[in-house]
């Protein structure tokens, strides 16, 4: 039987929390036979809230799950972590201004990044869910430095499947048949979800998405906003925000990661930019990346034409203002 690999969630009582936790205890993020240990962190407020879900763990009685530490203690909740899922983070609240919320969420992701590279277990990976994602990983990065840069990531996985969701109901296809959409660089509405690589398996072998739609206007208008504004409308329609497919894609990032993305295919993952695609250094970038043996590496060499061109780099620079922003509540 293979050892028990210790999973942190943070912010684990929850919305997404409670979406998470009981997929993660069924093996959908690590496998069905992996066990796991379930490290959940949250707040003192919802300390009772908390040991709730721990309660519910146990009456699951789920055979995966070999333990659970349920704290508001960051030290005691991050020890020896192999995976480390970051949910929690300070909500922006009607009439706050951004900086506000920004200076909350570098204080908490500042103090967690100490926690992590003191206690976690080596070689632990990271994945930032708590908005502002990308630069919550980018503040992670810069305080846990004995970390390596690339165990540390955020999710637009959920991003990249909206764009799958998307263009299956459009072909009227399965979304398994669908592969290789690309988001690029922030998740917020500035982000970038370009189909023009991706493609979609018929009994004719693999056809371009952009040929089997024929629809150019859409493609580059619609689609791209319906994606971009997909967060906006779960709250319309639910008056809260995604949460079940948050965590369903949180599971396929750490998934897809750990154990390696099918041959012939690529995920999104918000990642440390070296530089890739001219996409500024130091930012923590979604690209398109293949997983091999528990390592990210972001695919190279596709063509981007002008159009796209145009979208990378405006959501580099609103990347490149939230660093700016986020260092300026540092002082
Ligand atoms: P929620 O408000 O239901 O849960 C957040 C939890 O974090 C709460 O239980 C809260 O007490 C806890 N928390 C606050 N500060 C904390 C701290 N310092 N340490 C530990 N826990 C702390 O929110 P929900 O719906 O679960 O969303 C969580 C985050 O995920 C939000 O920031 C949301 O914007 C983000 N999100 C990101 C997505 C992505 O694709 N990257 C998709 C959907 C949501």
């Amino acid at each position: 039987a293979k050892d028990p690999v210790r999973v942190l969630v943070t912010g684990a009582a929850g919305q997404i929390g409670y979406a998470l936790v009981p997929m993660i205890a069924r093996g959908v993020m690590l496998g069905a036979d992996q066990p796991v240990i379930l490290h959940m962190l949250d707040i003192p407020p919802a300390a009772e809230a908390l040991n709730g879900v721990k309660m519910e763990l146990v009456d699951a009685a789920f055979p995966l799950l070999k333990g659970v530490v349920a704290t508001t203690d960051a030290v005691e909740a991050c020890t020896g972590v192999n995976v480390a899922v970051m949910v929690g983070g300070f909500p922006r609240k009607e009439g706050m201004e951004r900086k506000d919320v920004m200076s909350k969420n570098v204080s908490i992701y500042k103090s967690q990044a100490s926690a992590l590279e003191k206690h976690a277990a080596p070689n632990c990976k990271v994945l930032v869910v708590a908005n502002p994602a990308n630069t919550n990983a980018l503040i992670l990065k810069e305080y846990a430095p004995s970390i390596p840069e690339k165990n540390i990531t955020c999710l637009t996985r959920l991003d990249h499947n909206r764009a799958l969701g998307q263009i299956s109901e459009r072909l009227n296809v399965q979304v398994s048949d669908v592969k290789n959409v690309i988001i690029w660089g922030n998740h917020s509405s500035s982000q970038y979800p370009d189909v023009n690589h991706a493609t979609v398996a018929t009994p004719a072998g693999d056809k371009p998405v952009r040929e089997l739609v024929a629809d150019d206007a859409w493609l580059n208008g619609e689609f791209i906003s319906t994606v971009q504004q997909r967060g906006a409308a779960i709250i319309k329609a639910r008056k809260l925000s995604s949460a079940l497919s948050a965590a369903s894609s949180a599971c396929d990032h750490i998934r897809d990661w750990v154990l390696g993305t099918p041959e012939g295919t690529w995920v999104s993952m918000g990642v440390y930019s070296d530089g890739s695609y001219n996409v500024p250094a130091g930012l923590i970038y979604s690209f398109p990346v293949t997983c091999k043996n528990g390592e990210w590496c972001v695919v190279q060499g596709l063509p981007i034409d002008e159009f796209s061109r145009k979208k990378l780099d405006a959501t580099a620079e609103e990347l490149s203002e939230e660093k700016a922003l986020a260092y300026s509540c540092l002082t």
